[in-house]
């Protein structure tokens, strides 16, 4: 009795002990397939740890490039900026003495023009003294009584009466340069002024010499 007890136990033990085995076969066999799945991530993690700092670096780099660009850039344009200014400057320096000669030529040539010797116009009016006197309260002859007038509106010599009506209408204040222009031709001169093609001064003498006309428009402008 006692023996079949402890052989039914053992058998017992050894169906046990087997499905034991069983089970621990069942639940040992996944076992490598995570520890390979873990094994796979951790070599990822480890890839992706590697990987880093190495595309860390690369984007460091890209934007110091970008920056360095940008300096470069700006250095160039700001070279550029002071070439053109530079540039400028020397074109400038250059210019500016042939800019100071024209203007001083101008000068002179309107001096030369405007800068009429009276005593000489003095003599020059012999040449007007048969329609006009300069005198101060001179008598009106074929033309006005010519005192003072440089700055006297055109047409209005107090008690003339025979000036034509362009000159009338014309109606603008004497000065040296003008009368320099108008006693060259005075019928072209009212035409032009008046832009009427049909004005006629009743003036009809001219006095073709430029340095006569200066002269005597001078000696005009002595008479104040
Ligand atoms: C042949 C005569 C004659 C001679 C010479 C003459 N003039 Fe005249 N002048 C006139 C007459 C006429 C007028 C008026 C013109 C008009 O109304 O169109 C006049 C007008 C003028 C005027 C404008 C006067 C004003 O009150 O607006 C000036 C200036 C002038 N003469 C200057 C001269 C000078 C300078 C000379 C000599 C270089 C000269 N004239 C010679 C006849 C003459």
């Amino acid at each position: 009795m006692k023996h079949i007890l402890s052989l039914s136990l053992a058998s017992a033990l050894v169906l046990g002990l087997a499905a034991c085995n069983d089970d621990s076969k069942e639940t040992a066999q996944p076992a490598p397939v995570k520890q390979e799945e873990s094994k796979t991530e951790q070599a990822a993690k480890e890839v992706a740890k590697a990987v880093e700092p190495v595309a860390k670096s690369v984007e460091e780099t890209a934007e110091k490039a970008v920056e360095e660009v940008k300096k470069a850039a700006e250095t160039v344009a700001d070279e550029a900026e002071k070439t053109v200014e530079t540039v400028t400057q020397e074109a400038e320096k250059a210019a500016a003495p042939i800019v100071e000669k024209v203007e001083e030529a101008v000068k002179t040539a309107e001096a030369a023009l405007l800068s009429g010797d009276a005593a000489k116009g003095e003599k020059v009016f012999n040449k007007c003294k048969a329609c006009h006197t300069a005198e101060e309260g001179g008598k009106h002859k074929i033309g006005p009584n010519l005192f003072g007038v440089i700055g006297r509106t055109a047409g209005t010599a107090d008690g003339f009466t025979k000036y034509s009506d362009a000159m009338v209408a014309y109606g603008q204040t004497w000065t040296p340069e003008l009368v320099v222009e108008y006693v060259e031709n005075p019928s072209n001169f009212l035409k032009d002024k008046t832009g009427d093609t049909s004005a006629k001064s009743k003036m009809t003498f001219k006095l073709r010499d430029d340095q006569d006309r200066v002269d005597v428009a001078a000696y005009l402008d002595s008479l104040k």
